[in-house]
């Protein structure tokens, strides 16, 4: 260890500092903000009124027409960023909805950007998963997730959510070079300014199981296995991290966040680039379950985790706490 200590114990009390709330207020290394949020937004089709996802109590789908007043609530706390996700009524083995400019992810964040402006930065996730009628990522043959073919799909839906004003796309689908693919159309459609956020260690993990209630998009058959990274590989990570720099990533992302802090650690070292961590729905849930049971304080936990996230490294959290922190660090 570095001789930072000139002294020791009983010279040295680090006790001294932490002797009221101002001093260790002085001496937070780590501060957390309403402005490190990412709040993901879900809009179904086909429903006539918000419904609780019964696996993550507090969120929501919404239908298109509530939509504005969920982004409103964010809005309204000082969150800056939602990321968008949609739940098509129609699915199909092509997608076909994720590309359709009429569809339901691209006509809300048409009107959120419509009514919020710059008030509220519209992140659109690129996957195919909720739109395909099997679940995967990408497109299907016999039980082959095919890389190619799909890639040119997620440009599609870059260049459509770009036009329905999104200020920024997320790939999310763990195709080879799918950052690559997107920069190419949106540079192409001419949104050579719209950034890239891109999933770029995104493991193969069990804690996405809420989310894919929430967005309807487990696989009918097999896994993620063969896109998604094996969770207990970090050389991998920071490959698979470079990768999508060289292919063009504005902002990289771990993804889950709070088992793979290491991971955040790294790869903020690594490349020092504006780094995302993706505090997943099976975190959230588990925080929420034990909280109802009255076994932690959901508060205190939350804002633990979510520092620690940021300690690791992470510039900003896409968390389904934040409206909640942000209420809770106002206080
Ligand atoms: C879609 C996608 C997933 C998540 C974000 N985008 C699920 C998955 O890969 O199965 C997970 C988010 C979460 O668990 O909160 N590819």
């Amino acid at each position: 260890m570095r001789p930072v200590n000139k002294m020791n114990y009983p010279k040295l009390r680090m006790r001294r500092l932490r002797a009221t709330k101002n001093i260790r207020d002085m001496v937070r290394e780590t501060t957390l903000s309403k402005d490190d949020f990412i709040y993901p937004l879900f809009v179904k089709e086909g429903i006539k009124a918000p419904e609780e996802i019964s696996s993550m109590p507090g969120q929501y789908q919404y239908p298109l027409k509530d939509i504005v007043s969920a982004a409103k609530e964010v809005v309204d706390l000082g969150i800056p960023a939602v990321m968008m996700f949609g739940i098509p009524e129609h699915k199909d083995e092509a997608a076909t909805s994720a590309y359709d400019e009429d569809g339901v992810t691209q006509k809300a964040i048409n009107v959120i950007k419509e009514v919020f402006g710059d008030q509220l930065l519209v992140i659109g996730d690129v996957c195919l998963c909720e739109y395909m009628s099997h679940g995967h990522c990408g497109i299907v043959e016999g039980n082959q997730i095919l890389n190619d073919p799909t890639l040119e799909l997620y440009g599609r839906v870059a260049v459509t959510y770009a036009k329905a004003g999104a200020d920024m796309v997320a790939p999310s689908g763990m195709m080879d070079g799918q950052v690559g693919a997107i920069r190419y159309a949106l540079d192409e459609a001419g949104y050579q300014n719209i950034p890239i956020m891109a999933y770029s260690a995104k493991q193969s993990s069990n804690f996405y199981g809420p989310f894919r209630d929430a967005a309807e998009s487990a696989p009918s058959f097999g896994d993620r296995r063969g896109y998604q990274m094996d969770y207990a590989n970090k050389n991998e990570a920071l490959r698979e991290t470079e990768q999508d720099i060289v292919e063009g990533a504005d902002i990289v992302m771990v993804k889950p966040a709070l088992a793979y802090l290491d991971m955040i650690h790294m790869t903020k070292e690594e490349f020092r680039m504006p780094t995302a961590a993706y505090n997943v729905s099976g975190e959230y849930s588990m925080v929420k379950a034990a909280a109802a049971n009255g076994w932690i304080n959901e508060q205190k936990v939350a804002l633990e985790i979510l520092t620690a996230i940021k300690r690791a490294g992470a510039d900003m959290i896409i968390t389904y706490h934040a409206k909640d922190a942000a209420k809770w660090l106002k206080e």
